[in-house]
């Protein structure tokens, strides 16, 4: 057996494959900072393709010079238990910007004082005066902690910037499964926040990342023409390996696994070239055999519980409502919501809500007027065990 890890590793070098052309791109759009000009960057692909170790592998690779600060909202969505506000956002940013100087000398006093202002507001105490006047960042004569706390992390990164004495150039900040964002009261006005901020910051680049598709609402929220950031940002798809791309990484890090001709053209059918897919498919595969065509098949599908095994924990994290839909455009392909609302039994206002929560979960997509659900290997798992128990799992 192989043992691959499912989530992005923590030896990254180790795993890492290929992405070069991307990588190359990134860093050209990231380098300008050094210039003091600042490029927004917006990364999309399905779940599994890659993104967050690609600009895991990015942050790694920068100099020294550039600070970098990541958050995930899927993960404070879930540590939240769906209950996703600005402020926990905010303040989750701050804690990782802050991460950043921690090893640095010159930031010592700062990275203190901010601390101490992150354990503060912990205990419900929102005084920004102290860690305020340390970089001189204004702070709004309102009552609205959000507002403060917001203020506060936004000016921040550049601030360290300025006060670096030409020592640190520039700070990445990645905001992975942006689409999360979707779950607040007010997506638009978050995202708006970022936009009025970048306009005056020379040197803060923020990568927007999601599983989602270009067509999706939060993709226009955030860059369509009417969208916050107004079609500035530099966009990117990210796709799944080729099979060149696939049969190379299986050469070069999963060495154990042999397939003849047949076999490796069906593997990748199976795993259509997502990262994840191939990982978890080698991890329930044996290493002394030499696969061919019928058993690539048959042991994707007597295995598909343990390959599909993170998607299985992602559907019983989903409501009942969640999955009726799921199952539903599952049943009959892509519906208009006309079609939609017919076949299921909840309320329309219900459909209406979790469809949106789908959306923005990277589940489902809406193109030319047609729900659709995206995730692939979720609807490969579903159908296999309905073909199985005759019923989907609840
Ligand atoms: N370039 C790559 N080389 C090797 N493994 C990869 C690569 N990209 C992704 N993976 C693996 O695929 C899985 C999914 O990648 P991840 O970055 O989490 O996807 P996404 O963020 O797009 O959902 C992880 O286990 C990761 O280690
Ligand atoms: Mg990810």
């Amino acid at each position: 057996m192989v043992a691959i890890p499912l989530g992005v590793p923590k030896d990254i070098d180790k795993y890492f494959y290929n992405r070069e052309k991307e990588l190359v791109k990134f860093k050209s759009f990231i380098h300008t900072l050094n210039d003091n000009v600042s490029n927004q960057i917006l990364l999309i692909g399905f779940r599994g393709v890659g993104k967050s170790f690609l600009l895991k592998k990015l942050i790694n690779s920068l100099p020294n010079n550039i600070l970098t600060a990541y958050i995930d909202i899927s993960n404070i969505y879930a540590l939240e238990k769906g209950n996703l506000t600005e402020e926990e956002i905010m303040n989750r940013l701050l804690n990782e910007m802050n991460k950043s100087i921690e090893s640095q000398k010159l930031f010592k006093k700062t990275y203190n004082s901010v601390q101490k202002l992150i354990s503060n507001i912990k205990n419900h105490d929102y005084n920004f005066k102290e860690a305020g006047t340390i970089l001189t960042i204004p702070i709004p004569e309102v009552k609205d902690n959000c507002q403060k706390l917001s203020q506060f992390t936004m000016e921040y990164p550049q601030k360290i910037v300025d006060s670096s004495k030409g020592k640190i150039k520039g700070f990445v900040i990645v905001i992975d499964e942006f689409q999360f964002i979707g779950e607040l009261k007010s997506p638009e006005a978050f995202l708006w926040l970022f936009r009025s901020f970048t306009q005056k910051q020379d040197n803060v680049s923020y990568i927007f990342t999601g599983s989602t598709s270009t067509t999706s609402d939060m993709v226009d929220k955030l860059n369509s023409i009417d969208g916050a950031f107004g079609n500035r940002m530099i966009q990117f798809n990210l796709d799944p390996f080729t099979e060149e791309e696939c049969k190379n990484y299986l050469k070069e890090k999963i060495l154990e696994i042999k397939f003849d001709e047949n076999g490796f053209k069906r593997f990748y059918k199976c795993t259509r070239g997502y990262p994840a897919y191939i990982n978890s498919f080698c991890n329930i595969m044996s290493d002394n055999i030499v696969y061919t065509e019928d058993m690539v098949i048959e042991e994707f599908y007597n295995k598909l519980d343990q390959i599909a095994v993170k998607w299985i924990t992602l559907w019983s994290s989903l409501s009942k409502s969640e999955k009726e839909i799921i199952t539903t455009l599952i049943d009959n392909g892509a519906l208009k919501w006309n079609q939609l609302i017919k076949k299921i039994t909840i309320s329309q206002g219900t459909i209406t809500k979790n469809l949106k929560k789908l959306k923005n979960k990277g589940i489902i997509s809406h193109t030319n007027s047609l729900y659709k659900v995206e995730d692939y290997m979720l609807v490969s798992w579903l159908k296999y065990r309905k073909n199985q128990d005759s019923y989907y799992p609840p």
